[in-house]
């Protein structure tokens, strides 16, 4: 029998109306004419419309949203002389920037006003580094801001690493976070020269549009024992609770170089036991679903633990560390670098950290990390930066007017 040729075009067309699975469960075989363009958009789902949120309230809002589509964190240095009064006007300013690119207007005297557009999910928020601190500047820090100490496997390098402010600008796509990027950094000029940016990307929507918890590029579903936004737990481990600083955060921003190849080289095995959790679907390797926590006490026929001692979600477990807790988000990166026979790949993870308090919650956590973790022989930190998050601010109010009024 001659199969039928059906092109792309004419299964998107017709699965539309009779729905693929009639014509599957017919026998009916189908191939995909490969010179055939693809179907005219109304036969393709439309994606899923973002969302436009409101820039205003007790905290800067993408501190709680899931891990973007699209991250562009971006690090600048004051020029000197820029005191307390100059800060204010850079901070009405992006005030300014933020209420209008986060709604999809474009923000004052913006050359490109077409590539503000509502629902792109845009959130920019706003961080201070140590250096713009101090009494004729932000003044002091949260309780327990503190740079990172060094650690042991950190091989930092300059480039990736500080800086006085910081402006994580997050979205749906890449073309309406570069455009937000370009107009905050164009109108600190005055204030602020750039240090460096960093881009990434999580793949926290599957395909059918549906939220999901997404994974890094060691395959790993990664954030599923996070503190969920919305609960009492998140609240407690990610707010100043008080003082100056109440609603806002501190940041960890850290590089972390993952080497794809040596990881590629091991057993799925050897992978699973390095973390904890199961590739297929993040779940413990002590049963359970992906929400579920990791059992640190079970033991398998012979007495062996099931969750190895050095396996990363052992060690990281809250459980070890009197049940201090930080809130992640990753976005992953890959650049060409230069090899010895040519440009070879790059990969990594942008790991952020939110804290309530960065000297109690984070550090610890990292030297227990730095200690001893499996997957310490994958990965390595190349940057780390520290920013204290300011409380949000609301409508006919500016950023940061609490700190520096
Ligand atoms: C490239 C580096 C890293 C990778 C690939 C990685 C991967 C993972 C994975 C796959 C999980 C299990 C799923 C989940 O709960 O999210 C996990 C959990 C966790 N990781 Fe990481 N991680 C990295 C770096 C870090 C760092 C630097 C820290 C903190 C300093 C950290 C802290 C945690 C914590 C607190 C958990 C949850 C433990 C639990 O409550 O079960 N991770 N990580």
């Amino acid at each position: 029998m001659a199969v039928p040729r059906v092109s792309r075009r004419g299964l998107l067309g017709h699965a539309g109306t009779t729905g693929l699975g009639a014509l599957t469960g017919a026998g009916l075989v189908v191939a995909v004419d490969p010179g055939t363009p693809v179907g005219p958009p109304e036969s393709i789902p439309a994606a899923p419309v973002g969302t436009t949120l409101a820039p205003w309230g007790p905290h800067q809002p993408g501190v709680a949203q899931a891990p973007p589509a699209v991250l562009e964190a971006v690090a600048l240095d004051l020029r000197p002389g820029v005191d307390r009064e100059a800060l204010g006007r850079l901070m009405r300013l992006w005030t300014g920037d933020i209420e209008a690119l986060t709604a999809g207007r474009p923000a004052p005297g913006d050359p490109a006003p077409w590539l503000s557009v509502p629902g792109a999910d845009l959130t920019i928020t706003v961080g201070v580094g140590p250096g713009a601190l101090g009494s004729d500047r932000f003044g002091a820090g949260p309780a327990g801001f503190t740079d990172v100490p060094p650690m042991v496997h950190d091989r930092l390098e300059e480039r990736w690493g500080g800086g006085d402010l910081c402006v994580l600008v997050a979205g749906r796509d890449a073309t309406t976070v570069a455009h937000a990027v370009r107009r905050v950094v164009a109108d600190a000029r005055p204030f602020a020269r750039l240090r460096w940016t960093q881009q990434g990307a999580w793949n926290g929507t599957a395909p059918d549009g549906s939220p999901q918890t997404g994974r890094n590029l060691f395959g790993q579903v990664d954030g599923s024992a996070n503190p969920r936004p919305g609960t009492e737990l998140f609240d407690r481990t990610v707010w100043v609770p008080e003082g100056r600083w109440a609603g806002g955060t501190t940041l960890v921003l850290r590089r972390i170089r993952m080497n794809l190849d040596t990881w590629d080289g091991l057993t799925r095995e050897e992978q699973e036991r390095s973390v904890g959790r199961r590739l297929a679907d993040g779940s413990p390797l002590t049963g359970g679903g992906e929400s579920d926590d990791v059992d640190l006490a079970a033991r398998d026929e012979q007495g062996r633990p099931v969750v190895a001692l050095d396996a990363h979600v052992r060690r990281s477990h809250p459980a070890l560390h009197g049940g201090r807790r930080i809130f992640r988000k990753g976005a992953s990166w890959t650049r060409e670098v230069p090899g010895p026979r040519g440009p070879r790949l790059e990969s990594g993870l942008l790991f952020s950290s939110y804290q309530a308090d960065l000297a109690d919650q984070f550090v610890p956590l990292q030297r227990s990390l730095d200690e001893l973790d499996s997957l310490n022989e994958w990965t390595t930190a190349v940057g780390s930066a520290v920013f204290a998050v300011l409380p949000g601010f609301e409508q006919g109010d500016w950023l940061g007017r609490s700190l520096l009024a």
